[in-house]
C-alpha cells in the first residue's frame, strides 16, 4: 500500500492535473487585495489542471495556540477548531498560496494564528514533519514604498523555512492606499502566470526562481 508522499509522487509523475493547491488568505477582506492576488495564483494553477481550494483565515474559527507543547510528541493539535481541517488540507496540499495585507508593519493578527498553530508540524528536535511543501508568499500593503517592509518579510519566509515550507516566491502589491490591486491588470497576470510556474506538471527546482535573499515585487 502507497503512503500519502509515495501517491502524491506518483500522480504528479503519471499526468497533469492532479496538483492540489491550496490558497489561504488572513485579511477580513474577503474580496480584497490579498485574495484578489491569492485567488489569481490558484486561477493559473487551475488553467494547469491543477485541484485548487481557498480559506479565509478571518472566517474561520482558529484558537491561538494555548502552549500545552502536545503536539510535539504526537504532531497532532488538541486544539478542536478549523485548523484541524487546515493541517489535514496542508498535509495533502502540494503547493500553498499563504497571502497577509500588512497591518502594523507585520503580517494580520489571523494570520499570526495560524502561523502559530504551525507548531504542531514541528517534532521534539525542531525539525519539521513537513516535506518542503512548496510555498508562495503574498503580502498586500498600502505604502508605495516596495522596500518599506522587505526585512520582514524576508524574516518571515525565513520562518516558514523553518516550518518545513520551501518558499519559492515572496510577491508584493504595494500602494494599495492609491491603486487597488482590481485596477492593475499587469499583476494579476503576473500571479496568474506564477501559478501556472507552481504547477507545471514537470516544473524542476532550477525552474524557479528561489528567493531566499532577494524579494521579486512584481508591482
Ligand atoms: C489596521 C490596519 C493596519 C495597516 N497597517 C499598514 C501598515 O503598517 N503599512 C502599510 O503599508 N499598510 C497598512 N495597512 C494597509 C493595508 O496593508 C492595505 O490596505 C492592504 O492592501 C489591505 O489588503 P486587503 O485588501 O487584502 O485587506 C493597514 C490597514 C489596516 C486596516
Amino acid at each position: 500500500m502507497l503512503n500519502l508522499s509515495e501517491i502524491l509522487t506518483f500522480k504528479r509523475l503519471n499526468g497533469g492535473s492532479n496538483i492540489k493547491i491550496l490558497g489561504l488568505v488572513g485579511s477580513p477582506n474577503i474580496n480584497g487585495n490579498t485574495a484578489k492576488l491569492v485567488n489569481a495564483i490558484l486561477d493559473g494553477a487551475a488553467e494547469n489542471g491543477s485541484e485548487k481550494s481557498i480559506y479565509n483565515l478571518a472566517s474561520l474559527n482558529i484558537k491561538g495556540c494555548d502552549a500545552c507543547l502536545k503536539c510535539q510528541e504526537s504532531g497532532c493539535c488538541l486544539i478542536n477548531d478549523d485548523m484541524q481541517e487546515l493541517y489535514q488540507e496542508i498535509q495533502t496540499a502540494d503547493a500553498i498560496v499563504l497571502g497577509s495585507p500588512v497591518y502594523m508593519w507585520q503580517m494580520t493578527a489571523q494570520t499570526k494564528l495560524l502561523i502559530d498553530r504551525l507548531t504542531a508540524f514541528l517534532k521534539p528536535n525542531f525539525s519539521s514533519r513537513l516535506d518542503n511543501k512548496k510555498l508562495i508568499l503574498v503580502f498586500s500593503q498600502g505604502s508605495s514604498d516596495r522596500d518599506a517592509f522587505k526585512p520582514y518579510f524576508e524574516y518571515t519566509a525565513g520562518l516558514l523555512y523553518y516550518l518545513g515550507f520551501d518558499v519559492l516566491e515572496t510577491i508584493i502589491a504595494a500602494g494599495t492606499d492609491k491603486l487597488e490591486v482590481s485596477s492593475r491588470p499587469g499583476l494579476i497576470e503576473k500571479a496568474r502566470e506564477l501559478g501556472k510556474l507552481i504547477s507545471a506538471p514537470h516544473m524542476s527546482e532550477p525552474e524557479f526562481r528561489r528567493t531566499e535573499s532577494s524579494l521579486t515585487p512584481i508591482l
